[in-house]
């Protein structure tokens, strides 16, 4: 794949002007005004592709493939499966999906198909071959685009049936799943495998191992899925393949579906201007650095709105700079591209107010046009620093398994455990100190990091355990929370003490966990002359763990309620490295400072200090470093750049305006 400039267009409908010649050429013309270089065609054109069983017309798609490449436009080839034409649901009725509560969907929307159904199966495949075999090995062809954000589960009775398959294939026998599965509480043991039915309102929900199960099987599913389309795609085409993530998805496990990928993509639709944009910027960074981190590679930007997003509560408009900014922030994390959802606003239907690079104006005069303009010179500008990669020494672990099982778990607070935003806490204060932070699952490496954050591992299997072990072992800093090393992967909880694997490293043992209610809190305060320096008291709610020590040292104790005086933070030293444990959802001003007293401990990160508001981050290439700043605060801000980088791109001038974008560069020896 070319990674020698970045990619900067996006989704192309010219299947709805087919019958206005005219403004497709227009719009090539706009095109190349805006450094257009990569369009994706054929999302959801199946049934201009294919009007009638069996009976293609291809000649629309092939003639524009053939004239955007004239024109030096590349194009990403999607495959249509993500919506059905209307006759393939009228005459097969067993492709539209059936629903949790087993009743048969009727015809409409998108993703509304089994994944299972051999009669979807083949008829994906038909067109899918069909596809590759015309436009495979086209010059103009860089990527396959499979589907359209796979999403959702079918319970219908042919998904039923692979359920009990892949329980099978999992547990081997039954006594083995009711064992794993504790259904001999409410007796609720099953005798075969043909018994067990998806989870549903009408029957089954409290089994957490089931609930689990029927998940992680839904992954899988899909996952055979893309396989199926990949297997088509190879039939007559060897480019790469890769289908859009979306922002914190939590129907699917993105680290299952990863290994049948060339290339991550996902679609960021960030709410800006809601509130302080650069809070919404580290909410976005990090899920740039999550999809980033799943390959370790550049990903892809697949979608993101130039202007409005019509179907968020509030379709506000990006202010002038933001469509800019947003978009290198995504180039800063990773991204070698910058590709919007649309190219041409749609005339009808659901998204017919959808922002786009041509509106219905139609004309290339407009504000948001001008700001692509701007956005594809730019990419253009930088291009030596496509293919590059981040090589981030800090991780925090996010773990989709994790959050299922926390989020079924029933206790210790259904009125909200908050995970995602007690990881974020850990990333924020992280990239805060300016550095670049990987976001990975449980069961990733650790090697390479200096520093990991591994918050409320609730679901702790014995192989992540001996990981984080090693890692601080080794000589890494690991930061445990409350909640942590609590159940085994079937959501069976550890006896004997917990956070288990982990207590004889980290010196603790949770004794028991206090849940708050919304308006309640407590705080914590610094134990005098503690070894990290940490001085202040801080606030905290949710979740406070009461742990004893065996050989940790506390760091801060408890100032409220039965526990007042006990651990709320402590520190041990295991192997060359060193284990904290956070007891408490504390107030962010405490992850700041702790984390900044924790990196002052550990010699030559790569880091630049900047004003909160700025965000820092930096990709390498063949001994050459790229430190991104872009402020996303309101007011001008200051960062201190140190004098080996060499300023590319924008002024370098200090204070940065708001929403201004610097580029440096340093060699590395
Ligand atoms: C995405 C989807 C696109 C388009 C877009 C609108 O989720 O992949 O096809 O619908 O939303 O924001
Ligand atoms: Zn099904």
């Amino acid at each position: 794949m070319n990674r020698t400039y970045f990619w900067h267009g996006g989704d192309y409908n010219p299947e709805q002007w087919l019958k206005m010649p005219e403004i497709l050429e227009k719009d090539l013309d706009a095109f190349q005004k805006a450094g257009i270089n990569v369009v994706t065609l054929g999302m959801f054109s199946w049934d201009t592709l294919e009007p009638e069983e069996g009976r293609y017309e291809f000649g629309w798609l092939e003639d524009i493939v053939e004239r955007l490449y004239e024109r030096g436009i590349f194009v990403i080839l999607g495959t249509p499966s993500g919506a059905r034409p209307r006759w393939l649901a009228g005459k097969y009725p067993e492709v539209l999906r059936v629903n949790e509560r087993r009743e048969r969907n009727l015809y409409g929307g998108r993703h509304n198909h089994c994944y299972t159904s051999p009669i979807y199966r083949e008829k994906v495949r038909n067109i899918d071959v069909e596809l590759a075999r015309r436009l495979g090995s086209h010059p103009g062809v860089l990527l396959w685009h499979l589907s359209n954000e796979y999403e959702g589960a079918c319970h219908c009775p042919l998904c039923q049936e692979k359920f009990q398959e892949w329980l099978r294939e999992k547990y081997g026998d039954i006594g083995r799943l009711n064992e794993r599965w504790y259904t001999t509480f409410w007796s609720h043991r099953y005798n075969t495998f043909e018994e067990i039915e998806s989870p549903s309102p009408l029957g089954e929900m409290d089994l957490h191992a089931l609930v689990l199960d029927w998940k992680r099987f839904v992954t899988d599913r899909t996952a055979d899925f893309i396989r199926a389309e990949k297997a088509a795609i190879r039939t007559y085409s060897d480019k790469p393949v890769t289908t859009n993530f979306m922002y914190d998805y939590e129907g699917l496990n993105y680290e299952t579906l990863k290994a049948d990928l060339d290339i991550i993509s996902w679609d960021s639709y960030p709410l800006w201007h809601r509130g302080e944009e650069w809070r919404t910027a580290l909410d976005t960074g990090f899920q740039h650095d999550y999809f980033r981190s799943l390959k370790h590679a550049p990903f892809l930007l697949m979608e993101c709105s130039p202007s409005a997003t019509n179907w968020q509560p509030v379709g506000k408009l990006r202010r002038p700079g933001m469509l800019f900014a947003a978009a290198m922030q995504a180039v800063a994390h990773g991204s070698d591209s910058v590709l919007y959802f649309q190219m041409r606003q749609s005339r009808g239907a659901s998204e017919k107010f959808h922002g786009a690079v041509l509106d219905h104006y139609g004309e290339t005069t407009t504000r948001v046009f001008r700001e692509v303009a701007q956005t594809g010179a730019a990419l253009k500008e930088i291009k030596e620093i496509a293919g590059s990669s981040v090589k981030a020494e800090a991780a925090v672990l996010f773990d989709r398994e994790n959050d299922w099982a926390i989020q079924e778990a029933q206790g210790p607070r259904n009125a909200g455990m908050h995970y995602y935003d007690c990881v974020k806490k850990h990333y924020q204060a992280l990239r805060c100190l300016g550095m670049d932070v990987d976001v990975l699952s449980a069961d990733a490496e650790l090697d390479r990091y200096k520093i990991v954050a591994a918050p409320m591992l609730y679901m702790m299997k014995e192989e992540q355990a001996k990981r984080l072990r090693e890692f601080a072992g080794q000589g890494g800093i690991l930061i445990l929370t409350y909640w942590s090393g609590i159940v085994d992967e079937t959501d069976l909880c550890y006896l004997g003490g917990t956070p288990h694997g982990l207590m004889e490293a980290a010196g603790v043992r949770s004794k028991e966990i206090d849940a708050l209610y919304e308006e309640e809190e407590n705080s914590a305060e610094a134990v005098r002359g503690n070894r990290l320096g940490l001085r202040k008291r801080y606030r905290c709610r949710n979740l406070c763990d009461l742990i004893e020590t065996k050989g940790a040292e506390i760091l801060m104790t408890y100032q409220k309620d039965f526990y007042a005086g006990q651990p709320a933070v402590t520190c041990k030293s295991w192997g060359k490295g060193k284990i904290f444990y956070v007891c408490a959802d504390f107030e962010e001003m405490f992850y700041k400072d702790f984390y900044r007293l924790i990196v002052g401990t550990i010699p030559g990160l790569q880091r630049v200090e900047a004003e909160e508001g700025i965000s820092v981050s930096a990709r390498e290439k063949e001994k050459k470093r790229y430190l991104f700043l872009i402020n996303f605060g309101r007011q001008p801000l200051r960062a201190e750049v140190p004098e080996k980088y060499r300023c590319l791109f924008g002024s370098g001038k200090m204070p940065m305006e708001p929403l201004s974008v610097y580029i440096y560069e340093m060699r590395l020896e």
